[in-house]
């Protein structure tokens, strides 16, 4: 009983969330790796994807994370007027309004999708935003909601 319970709890304490970070090249990657060289402390939860832009973001991208197993996903792009691209983040936000109700109809729990903002020169930003993502996903527990299903490779064709 008591070990059960003992057992429980370090399991408990010990989820560390997988989360999946679609990072803009121009902007948020650099912040991230300005926290890096600043030694900013910030959660190891991420898996940093680098991406040419917000914009470039598939939807489909962030289910495919969510099925391979992340527990939650990160994207972050230029500030608004900052866009390599132009437009790419404002049509990145426009997406991830729309992944964020598609995920709810699909019966995942919203605050798994994060959005951010974060320029090359806020590393310290960078760190509170992973940080809040990491409480956020961690609350809800792992994903169980979406799940890979094995089709032999086809949906990667
Ligand atoms: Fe960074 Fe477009 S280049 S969001």
């Amino acid at each position: 009983m008591i070990m059960g319970e003992i057992r429980e709890e370090t399991e408990k304490t010990a989820y560390d969330p997988k989360i999946a970070a679609f990072l803009c090249n121009w902007c948020s990657y650099a912040g991230a790796d300005l926290a890096g060289v600043g030694r900013i402390q910030y959660p190891p939860t991420i898996r940093t994807i680098r991406v040419p832009c917000s914009g470039r973001i598939n939807p489909l991208y962030i289910l495919k994370a969510m099925a391979n197993g992340a527990d939650g996903v990160l994207v972050s792009g230029c500030h608004p007027g900052d866009c390599h691209y132009i437009s790419g983040n404002y049509v990145a936000r426009r997406k991830f309004a729309l992944i964020k109700s598609l995920l709810t109809h699909v019966g995942l729990e919203e605050d798994r999708v994060s959005f951010s903002w974060v320029s090359a020169a806020e590393g310290g930003r960078f760190a509170e935003v992973v940080k809040g993502v990491t409480e956020r996903v961690s609350a809800l527990g792992p994903n169980k909601g979406i799940f890979k299903v094995d089709d032999g490779g086809a949906a990667d064709e």
